[in-house]
């Protein structure tokens, strides 16, 4: 529990596990970009057109009028900070350093490494759907947060699910192709905390990596620190209020032949602010076969990826390579050359 690093308020140096050696942690361009916007407001087929355009592009898009009320996105920032400052005593049954625990408090990150340690605590949260009572397994202080995150839950999958459903129009697919057991595993939520760090230079909230479901629904909160690779570089992403950012898991990559790309990201800290961010991961059943669809291949599009079951999947691709390639369209090949 004494791991954990919004606990010890403090750190007036960076200890040396969390020290990169100079040069492993390339610095992003100055300038902060906004992600493309996607107005779901707007007509069905402009939307379509959009979120693909977007997806291609950048992998990361953000999308505002997107039907989930500016209230509950308010309450489940507050539920999650109100988390965090809670005394150590009020969290130390939900603190596990097992993984194989469904719902857990732990510091650093789900890779594996290779000793490097992450500046960020994390709250992980399992939402099967619908959720029934397992919500009585979640933390029961602050009092709020069963109730918010449940409501929270609910219509972060449900934009997600829509997303899918307009990527899935938009490729000329079945608008339900994404249902069933390619997105019906449980829900995933990470409460990423990443408190003030006094050499933000030198360290990462988050090591590059992509997420490895389906779709991730990001809650970024108001400080910035997301970082995505784009050519080769690191460009830092500007939160805009009321907006969620979206971005491809691994699965629809594979699923898609590569036509739909997951991107790296990472997490950057700094020294002034905690921030706290909220990301949603629709997943697969973990018994779920994917593997690249029958509509995404021809004679000039063969298979680029194996077919392999989620939960095989996760096991495999579950180690920080740093200083790997920033392209995970390759990486990800490579790491099924292992199968
Ligand atoms: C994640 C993630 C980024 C952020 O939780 O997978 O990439 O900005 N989070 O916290
Ligand atoms: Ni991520």
């Amino acid at each position: 529990m004494e791991k954990l690093l919004h606990l010890n308020p403090s750190h007036t140096s960076l200890p040396d596990c969390y020290a990169f050696p100079p040069g492993k942690v390339p610095p992003a361009t100055s300038a902060a970009v906004s992600l493309p916007f996607v107005d779901l407001s707007r007509s069905r087929d402009e939307v379509r057109r959009a979120i693909l355009d977007a997806g291609k592009e950048l992998g990361f898009f953000q999308v505002v009028n997107h039907g989930v009320p500016e209230q509950v996105m308010r309450d489940m920032e507050t539920v999650c900070e109100e988390f965090f400052q809670l005394p150590a005593a009020d969290k130390a049954d939900v603190y596990s350093e097992d993984r194989l625990k469904p719902n857990r408090l732990f510091t650093g990150t789900i890779f594996e490494t290779g000793g490097e340690k992450y500046w960020r605590d994390c709250l992980r949260l399992v939402c099967p759907f619908p959720v029934g009572d397992s919500a009585k397994d979640w933390p029961g202080k602050p009092q709020r947060l069963r109730e918010v995150t449940e409501k929270f839950t609910m219509l972060t999958r449900g934009l997600g699910m829509e997303l899918l459903r307009l990527l899935s129009e938009g490729m000329g697919l079945w608008p339900d192709y994404f249902e069933g057991d390619l997105s019906g595993g449980d829900v995933i939520l990470h409460v990423n905390h990443y408190p003030p760090c006094p050499s933000p230079s030198s360290t990462l909230g988050q090591p590059p990596h992509c997420d490895r479901g389906l779709i991730t629904v990001l809650l970024p909160g108001a400080v910035p620190g997301l970082e995505v690779a784009y050519n080769g570089d690191w460009i830092k992403v500007h939160p805009v209020p009321n907006a969620f950012i979206i971005n491809f898991g691994s699965q629809l990559e594979v699923v898609t032949n590569g036509m739909l790309k997951s991107i790296e990201h990472r997490a950057v800290t700094n020294s002034g602010m905690a921030r706290t961010s909220v990301a949603t991961f629709i997943m697969p059943t973990e018994d779920c076969l994917v593997g690249p669809a029958k509509e995404f291949l021809s004679e000039e599009n063969p298979p680029c990826y194996h077919t392999v079951k989620f939960g095989d999947f996760k096991r495999i691709y579950n180690v920080v390579k740093l200083g790997s390639s920033l392209n995970l369209t390759t990486e990800l090949k490579s790491v099924q050359k292992d199968i």
